[in-house]
């Protein structure tokens, strides 16, 4: 949700802040804008659209300097319009600033700037707080020049109710450039010749391995190739270097049409990277390194909470039926979003585990702030090394799934349900869960990977059956037990990138109200996998085709249909019930993946969506 780049070296910036943007532009897409110190006065260009046009209006009238700041936009406040885009101008000329996050009492604070004199040409809070750095900066008139740029960034600061992560410059300080964070992240990359700033380690991974997670409530004055990390009330800060371990070309489309495409493809290796070194040797249990809570405290607890947004609160119901069925312990999944307002009773056995393939979306974020607040212990799942959910939990697990940028979540989701059932092993075998039952989940979870290859490569097939159903306007996903939040998942895929409305129930509940929207328009996508309640399944699917409702099933081998009764099958190996999830994912993946390329709709970068939501 918007993306920021600065830099500040000896290169010309704005080739370097156009490719870290052009690999930000996953957070935000709308419109983008570029601003450079250009022979003492700030110059910028925006750009409505996507940053290609940015770069080509930057091709067209070169900006020549050695700073810079840019942003991609994923609008807040105010509609699409170059006005609206980052970077802001002060009404003076003198700040220029990219924002991402909220600052909530812009109102209050523009009324006053109006007061003094400062004009606004947006409908954006950000162009506030810019304004409010200029008006602090033209008080700061007696401050020495070092450090009078910082200093009215921080007093601008002290006002803003919000979040924020922002990086700023100022027309008087040639050499001079300030980021801040305060709920959305900052990054600092540290180069040899260069400071960059950024949301995101993807930004700055070409450029340096060497970064600072910056913390809330943070502020870096950078100078030249140095910086200094403060609070907002001015108290100097050891800057932590981390080194990132980062392969360039994992982020690259290469042969691939999407990048949603390519991830589908790479999950086998997702999963393979979820799995690795995670079993103990014996071959009954899992082990994982960064948990930080001990098998004993781990015993003792009696309940599970889980706290997540969007796909990943898939994963969580998934991996609530996993830990309840193999560890047997309750486990409660909840919205983040839902669980930061409201006032859950909690006790002291409960473990709180979050999940977020960034680490950073927000709700999810402050779920995990509020749950430590209460004393609770907390463990995250995640994607994102060295987020800020990485760093707040007590402990974790991470997925290395390797960078995820289509907008739409796949391999990120498999590995998720991956961890979960890992996870769900782990806890199961500190309690009841026997050696051989154990030794039979771990052999199941090992062959995830070549059963998925063998999935991925129905990518044609289900093409041909995509086709079929492109014009569709509604469609239903239904599933029992494990499949029910893959039914969810699939929906939630479908929707997301093709536009089509769909609604994801469990399969038995069709008959309490969904059945009415079943008509030749509105196809049903089953997922029957389970020989447990395949009977059921059946009679629902026969429900729908007698009420002339055209039928997809994605089935296991030995889950044989009724002749004639699906008009479609995808078909998926059989395999250990654990796996079962993780395997049904991804012929629906791949079928929304399909449906949404043949409309026509851009998958990887769909309307109105942004990958990381770091704005409540
Ligand atoms: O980074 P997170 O896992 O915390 O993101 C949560 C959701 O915003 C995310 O899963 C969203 O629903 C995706 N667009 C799903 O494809």
């Amino acid at each position: 949700m918007c993306g920021i780049v600065g830099h500040l070296g000896n290169q010309n910036a704005a080739g370097i802040l156009l490719e870290g943007l052009k690999r930000l532009e996953y957070r935000g897409y709308d419109s983008s804008g570029l601003a450079v110190l250009q022979d003492g006065s700030l110059a910028v260009t925006k750009r409505v659209g996507r940053v290609k046009e940015l770069i080509g209006a930057i091709k067209q009238a070169p900006v020549e300097s050695t700073i810079g700041i840019c942003h991609t936009r994923w609008a807040t406040h105010g509609e699409v319009t170059e006005e609206n885009a980052h970077p802001h101008l002060s009404s003076d000329g003198k700040i220029t600033l990219v924002h991402n996050g909220v600052i909530e009492n812009y109102n209050t604070l523009r009324s006053f700037l109006t007061s003094k004199g400062f004009s606004f040409s947006s409908e954006t809070d950000t162009e506030v707080l810019c304004n409010l750095i200029a008006y602090h900066y033209a008080k700061e008139a007696e401050t020495a020049e070092g450090s009078r740029f910082a200093t009215s960034v921080r007093k601008a600061l002290l006002h803003v109710e919000g979040t924020y992560g922002l990086a700023a410059l100022c027309a008087n300080c040639p050499d001079e450039m300030v980021g801040a964070r305060h709920g959305s992240p900052l990054i600092q990359g540290v180069g040899r010749e260069e400071i960059l700033l950024a949301s995101d380690v993807a930004a700055l991974v070409s450029r340096t391995p060497d970064v600072v997670y910056m913390n809330d409530g943070e502020l870096v004055h950078i100078v030249g190739n140095q910086f200094s990390l403060t609070t907002l009330d001015s108290e100097d800060i050891k800057p932590v270097i981390n080194t990132v371990d980062w392969d360039v070309s994992e982020g690259e489309l290469g042969d691939f049409e999407h990048y949603m495409l390519k991830e589908i493809f790479e999950q086998p290796t997702a999963l393979e990277n979820a799995m690795r070194g995670r079993f103990s040797q014996d071959g009954s249990t899992a082990k994982f390194g960064g948990l930080n809570i001990t098998p004993q405290d781990l015993r003792q607890i009696d309940r599970i909470l889980l706290c997540a947004c969007g796909t990943a609160w898939h994963a969580c119901l998934t991996m609530e039926f996993l830990i309840e069925k193999y560890a047997r312990i309750p486990v409660e999944v909840e919205y983040a979003s839902e669980f930061r307002y409201r006032n859950a009773p909690l006790d002291k056995n409960t473990l709180v585990m979050v999940v977020s393939q960034s680490g950073e979306t927000i709700d999810t974020l402050a779920a995990l702030r509020e749950s430590k607040r209460k004393g609770y212990t907390t463990l995250a799942i995640t994607n994102g090394v060295g987020s800020t959910i990485a760093r707040e939990s007590d402990g974790g697990i991470y997925q290395h799934a390797g960078p995820e940028v289509g907008v739409a979540s796949t391999k990120a989701f498999t590995s998720q349900l991956m961890i979960g059932s890992i996870l769900a092993l782990y806890l199961g075998r500190l309690r009841d869960m026997s050696f051989n039952d154990g030794v039979e989940m771990v052999e199941g979870l090992k062959q995830i990977p070549s059963l998925v290859e063998k999935i991925v490569q129905l990518s044609e097939d289900i093409h041909r059956i995509a086709k079929k159903y492109v014009h569709k306007q509604d469609f239903l996903f239904l599933g029992r037990q494990s499949m029910f939040p893959i039914a969810l998942e699939g929906a939630l895929k479908l929707k997301e990138i093709s536009y089509i409305h769909a609604e994801g129930y469990p399969a038995a509940e069709m008959k309490h109200g969904p059945i009415a929207l079943i008509s030749e328009d509105c196809p049903s996508l089953f997922i029957a996998t389970e020989p447990d309640t395949l009977s059921k399944v059946v009679s629902n699917m026969q429900e729908v085709k007698a009420r002339k409702g055209q039928l997809i099933v994605v089935r296991s081998e030995s889950c044989t249909m009724p002749e004639g009764l699906a008009d479609d099958e995808m078909v998926i190996p059989d395999c250990h019930p654990v796996a079962a999830p993780i395997l049904a994912s991804i012929p629906v993946q791949l079928l929304s993946y399909h449906i949404a390329v043949e409309r026509g709709c851009d998958v990887d970068k769909p309307r109105n969506l942004a990958k990381s939501e770091t704005v409540e």
